[in-house]
């Protein structure tokens, strides 16, 4: 299995407002290329759940739909990043967030990532874009699996059985900040924090709008689509599994 998925991609980042399905695009793209997802909001989630000093700090921001600070993100960030799974590339969902996470990612890459991984390929910065409305069908239908963290959607994609994971029967759970409240919240901070990251990959000319309001797996042909596009610019193209 290993010798068909030995792609080197480089980094990919997935940004997009709540509910644009930058998850849901990360695990599929994880299973096409078999490199990992980093999740900023699965690793913050599972902090708090562990209650460690990070989590601890984290919890209070992250209820009421504001950011944690950008140093507290880009610590934990690095610290997955050094990690050897990530040398043939990696999924960012959810990062970054901010300019400043933004100008630190490059950074990052050019001063530590690059000097270890084999090729230097700057991120492939995909922005997934849904209106409002969909945005708060895809928020407030969410539910997920807390033991393999699948995804499900009880208006767009529901579990077989009500309210059971399909792959290992988990009662499913809902998460805590897609509250009407606090999905309201995270919208405005998106529009205020994370929209200025798009503009700053902009100006670069590395920004691919691609629209989130269409089925999961067209969404995901887009995305590999432009991945392997580059790769096969590159030669670095292997066979990797189909959707
Ligand atoms: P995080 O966990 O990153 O949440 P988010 O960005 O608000 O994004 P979501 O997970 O809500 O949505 P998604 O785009 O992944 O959509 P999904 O695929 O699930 O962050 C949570 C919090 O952590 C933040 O508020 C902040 O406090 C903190 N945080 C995280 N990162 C940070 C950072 N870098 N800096 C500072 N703080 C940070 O899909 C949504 C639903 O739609 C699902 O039900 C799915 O089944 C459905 N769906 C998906 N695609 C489709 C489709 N094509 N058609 C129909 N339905 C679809």
């Amino acid at each position: 299995m290993a010798s068909e998925i030995a792609q080197y991609i480089g980094p990919v980042v997935l940004l997009g407002p709540p509910g644009a399905g930058k998850g849901t695009q990360a695990k599929r793209l994880v299973e096409r290329y078999g490199v990992p997802q980093i999740s900023t909001g699965d690793l913050l989630r599972d902090n708090v759940k562990r209650e460690t000093p990070l989590g601890v700090e984290a919890k209070c921001v992250m209820t009421r739909g504001e950011l944690v600070s950008d140093q507290l993100v880009c610590e934990m960030v690095a610290g997955r990043l050094r990690e050897t799974d990530c040398d043939r590339g990696f999924v960012l969902d959810g990062f970054p967030r901010t300019a400043a996470q933004a100008g630190w990612l490059d950074a990052f890459l050019e001063n530590e990532f690059f000097d270890n991984a084999c090729q230097k390929l700057p991120p492939i910065v995909v922005r997934l874009d849904l209106d409002y409305n969909q945005l708060v069908l895809r928020i407030t239908g969410r539910r997920s699996c807390p033991t393999c963290g699948r995804i499900y959607n009880v208006h767009f994609q529901p579990p077989c059985t009500d309210a059971i994971c399909d792959l290992d029967g988990s009662p499913l759970v809902t998460r805590s900040d897609d509250r009407e409240e606090v999905m309201k919240e995270r919208l405005n901070t998106y529009d205020a924090q994370t929209r200025p990251v798009a503009d700053y990959y902009g100006r670069q000319g590395r920004v691919v709008l691609v629209n989130a309001d269409q089925p999961m797996g067209v969404v995901a042909a887009q995305i590999a689509g432009m991945i392997d596009a580059r790769s096969l610019l590159q030669g670095t193209q292997a066979s990797p599994r189909h959707f």
